[in-house]
């Protein structure tokens, strides 16, 4: 039988949730981290605004507790919420004691510099700058290289999780995962005690959206099809300001410009946040994502502007370095006057149903960061409360898997990859077509404003591409943008199904036909199971 890797741990990701648990995992275990691409390539190297956390005087674990309730309408699992926001200040001091340099205020106090963000009621957005996620991935990463304990496998992605359940042996535990490395074309097994999925949102099943390319959905279709639980997938997260250029991919402009003042205006130079909510630019963002897509499609406009040309054009520049520079580089003076913006797919709020600890329904599975829905973001996360959520949610799984490390066995040899039924693909245009169409249909179905006409037809389409990418999958021998187009063929059915079983409006979730909040029954998450889920509920 082929070599098969062997790790007490295997973390699928090596964003800011991936490297966390690592580097903690680390000091008692070897560890295993597979990432798609670069290491540094996923979400968490892009983020700009920052990280929330109470660190100002005249801020309170309540206040920052109601805000993120608030913003999660209803659906933000309370004791989640109170355990993350308790935990913010040690995650950050954990960080800043790795060396991540957040940027200092202005006076002698020696403090950080606190951003202002959408719908919080109290400026407490650490940050470096406008780059925070390159300065904490960037740290992270270095620590990882340097640890003897950690093995890196840049350009590999995982396949599909191996499970008891699935190779018929009773008491389900998660044993590992096929790995296909994209240089050599190979797949391999990586078998592991525990496995954890850290590998972010779905961003990439939608036409236009501010995430990079890695975000195809991978963990949580994995877990779907390992019979894990998948929850509130309908809570798709647009940023209202990325930056509206043909060549700029959705370049994010981050809500802090808006904390320090940047207003929000149609081509004629009228505002028109105060008309949708008395906290205007700063509502939060379910808010500031439907005003513009009502206005564009009311006036029939491309795009709307963002101004915060009337501050100093040192303040702009020292606050918001890269943005300034990025802009310029796409021919627009954040200094000079107004730039176009339009909303575009952000945020996954939705995903693997996970507990406190990060742990999964399969014993041995666990996911954290972005791909699980813990019960912190409800239907809307807040501003900034993602990069806290992996932190906290790294240490958390760290301290469960140390706790237990001890109680389980190297699982056995298993299975090698079975190639011998498929042969190389002479129509790779069908996978490029597929993967198209999913991500216009998705934005223009299932965008920001939702019907029920227009998911059933998202809906029908969603099957026949299933059947298709399912024949092909059957066929062929894999590559990397098959394995993606299978995974968002999966999430994006997750998400229809989602939207078409919540019959109301409610955060990000907006159908014309349901526009209002259910408020006769308490408010309820939708959760999928899938068919597997079944079996391994007998056979726990
Ligand atoms: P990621 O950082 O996305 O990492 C995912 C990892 O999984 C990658 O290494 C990838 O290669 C790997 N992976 C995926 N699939 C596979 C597979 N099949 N096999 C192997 N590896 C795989 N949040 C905030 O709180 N504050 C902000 O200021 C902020 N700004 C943002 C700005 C932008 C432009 C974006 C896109 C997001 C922003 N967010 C922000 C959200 C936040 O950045 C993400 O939610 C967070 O970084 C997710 O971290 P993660 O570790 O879960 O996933
Ligand atoms: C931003 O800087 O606007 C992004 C913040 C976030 O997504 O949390």
């Amino acid at each position: 039988m082929a070599h098969q890797h062997q790790y007490d741990i295997l973390i699928i990701g090596s964003g800011v949730s991936g490297l966390s648990l690592a580097l903690q995992l680390a000091e008692y275990a070897d560890v295993a981290v597979l990432s798609k691409s670069e290491l540094s390539e996923g979400a968490t190297f892009y983020a700009q605004g920052g990280i929330s956390a109470v660190l100002d005087t005249c801020d309170s674990i309540d206040s920052h507790i109601d805000d993120t309730l608030i913003a999660g309408a209803g659906l933000c699992k309370p004791e989640v919420v109170r355990f993350v926001v308790e935990h913010g200040r040690e995650s950050i001091q954990w960080l800043i004691e790795l060396g991540v340099s957040f940027t200092k205020a202005s006076d002698t106090s020696g403090n950080y510099h606190l951003h202002q963000e959408g719908g919080h009621s109290h400026r407490r957005i650490i940050h470096a700058a406008d780059s925070t996620g390159r300065a904490i991935e960037t740290t992270l990463e270095s620590k990882a290289r340097a640890h003897p304990r950690i093995e890196l496998f840049e350009h590999h992605t995982a396949v599909d999780l191996i499970t008891r359940a699935k190779i018929g042996q009773p008491v389900n535990r998660c044993l590992g995962a096929y790995v296909y490395d994209r240089n050599s074309d190979t797949v391999s097994v990586f078998r592991a005690r525990f496995v954890i999925l850290a590998t972010g949102g779905v961003g990439k099943v939608y036409l236009y959206t501010s995430n990079p390319d890695i975000c195809t959905g991978d963990g949580i279709a994995m877990a779907w099809r390992a019979g894990c639980r998948i929850a509130n997938m309908e809570f798709i997260q647009f940023h209202p300001t990325c930056l509206y250029h043909p060549a700029a991919k959705s370049f994010l402009i981050s809500e802090a410009l808006r904390g320090e003042g940047a207003k929000l205006l149609l081509a004629n130079g009228q505002p028109f946040m105060g008309r949708y909510d008395s906290r205007a630019e700063l509502a939060p963002r379910d808010i500031v994502a439907r005003a513009i897509d009502h206005e564009m499609k009311r006036g029939g406009y491309d795009c709307v502007y963002l101004d915060i040309s009337h501050k100093p054009k040192d303040f702009i520049t020292s606050h918001f370095p890269n943005i300034y520079q990025q802009c310029l580089n796409f021919g627009f003076d954040l200094a000079a006057g107004p730039i176009p913006v339009v909303p575009a797919a952000h945020y996954t709020c939705g995903g693997v149903v996970v507990d406190k600890n990060g742990r999964t329904d399969i014993p041995g599975l666990y996911a954290i960061g972005e791909v699980s829905c813990s019960g912190l973001h409800g239907a809307n996360r807040m501003a900034s409360n993602s990069l806290l959520e992996c932190v906290v949610f790294a240490h958390a799984a760290y301290l469960d898997i140390k706790n237990n490390l001890k109680n389980v066995n190297m699982p056995k040899m298993l299975s090698a990859w079975d190639e011998s039924q498929v042969t190389d693909s002479d129509e790779e245009v069908v996978v490029s077509h597929n993967w198209d169409e999913i991500r216009r249909f998705m934005w223009d179905y299932v965008g920001i404003v939702r019907t029920t006409k227009r998911l059933q037809r998202a809906q029908h389409r969603i099957k026949l591409l299933q059947e298709e990418i399912a024949e092909y999958y059957g066929n062929f021998r894999i590559t990397n943008d098959l394995i993606e187009l299978r995974n968002l063929v999966t999430v994006a059915d997750l998400i229809i199904h989602s939207a078409l079983q919540r019959k109301e409006s409610r955060g990000l979730h907006y159908s014309l036909d349901y526009p209002e909040t259910d408020s006769k029954h308490p408010p309820q998450d939708t959760v999928l199971s899938s068919p597997r889920f079944h079996n391994n509920h007998e056979a726990a």
